[in-house]
């Protein structure tokens, strides 16, 4: 582990300076998982932009009920707070948002070129290298709030077996360790710097253009997993609303809203 590169409170929020999300910060060396902790405060009430951060997780959870892996000191391990003033069907988009801002992220503190694998994946060299698992819920007042969690391999220099050939981290891809304070200051940084227009009024228009500009998806063909079984097709452009925009064989476009897609030939160097 990189000792220049240790966190805390303190830490935390003089190098956030002024910024509004991570006013309040928490930091844990463990935790079981940084969003079920926000989850507790955000039940309690707790303001929108809180920050929870953990030098390791004990039960890291990643989409469809998987294990996110979250060895002490390697990773970012963070969830925000948001209360977006939207219906909750409206909400989704954040995970675009928050893909694009870590995406930026890793490209100004790395040099680093990541690609998104829609709807939010981050690979390099087709290696995952961040998650993003969002979640919503009603605190005790019945007001809304969403979970936003963001997991990202940053100094890890191996992973278990069973995920060796799919996950990769930026200390591999670089050869030398990348500091967590500077990664997790500039993706809430941007994060910050696009909410406005998302949270207001649901509007996601210039994150999709950088989206487009990040992602290995489109023009490839893929393979849809949905509740019928699936379909095949060509993965066209993502719609305003963030949803992939498939033409299947058949020449009929459907918008997907959520759900695993799989490149059936991978052929981007990102
Ligand atoms: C994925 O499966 O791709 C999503 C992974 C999300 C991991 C992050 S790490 C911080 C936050 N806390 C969790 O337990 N999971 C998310």
């Amino acid at each position: 582990m990189d000792t220049t590169d240790s966190l805390s409170e303190e830490i935390l929020r003089n190098a956030l300076g002024s910024a509004r999300f991570g006013k309040t910060v928490y930091y844990f060396p463990a935790i079981g998982s940084t969003n079920d902790f926000a989850r507790e405060l955000a039940s309690g009430g707790a303001a929108e932009g809180a920050v929870v951060v953990s030098g390791e997780q004990i039960r890291g959870r990643g989409r469809q009920g998987r294990r996110w892996i979250s060895a002490p000191g390697a990773g970012i391990y963070l969830s925000i707070i948001l209360r977006p003033g939207l219906p909750p069907a409206n909400a989704t988009g954040i995970t675009l948002l928050a893909a694009v801002a870590t995406a930026r992220a890793i490209d100004t503190v790395t040099g680093l070129r990541p690609g998104i694998k829609w709807p939010n994946d981050i690979l390099i060299g087709g290696k995952k290298i961040c998650g993003i698992l969002t979640e919503a819920g009603s605190d005790r007042a019945g007001e809304k709030y969403l979970i936003l969690g963001i997991g990202v391999n940053v100094n890890n220099d191996e992973f278990p077996p069973e995920i060796r050939k799919s996950a990769s981290s930026l200390k591999m891809r670089l050869g030398r360790a990348v500091s967590r304070k500077k990664l997790i200051v500039e993706i809430i940084h941007r994060i910050e710097e696009s909410y406005p227009d998302f949270s207001a009024r649901g509007d996601l228009s210039k994150i999709i253009v950088v989206y487009r500009r990040f992602s290995v998806t489109l023009g490839q063909q893929v393979r849809v997993e949905g509740y019928r079984g699936g379909f095949q097709g060509r993965a066209l452009d993502v719609a305003a609303d963030g949803s992939l925009l498939v033409k299947k064989e058949n020449g009929e476009v459907t918008a997907v809203r959520s759900g695993e897609i799989t490149p059936l030939i991978f052929s981007s160097k990102k």
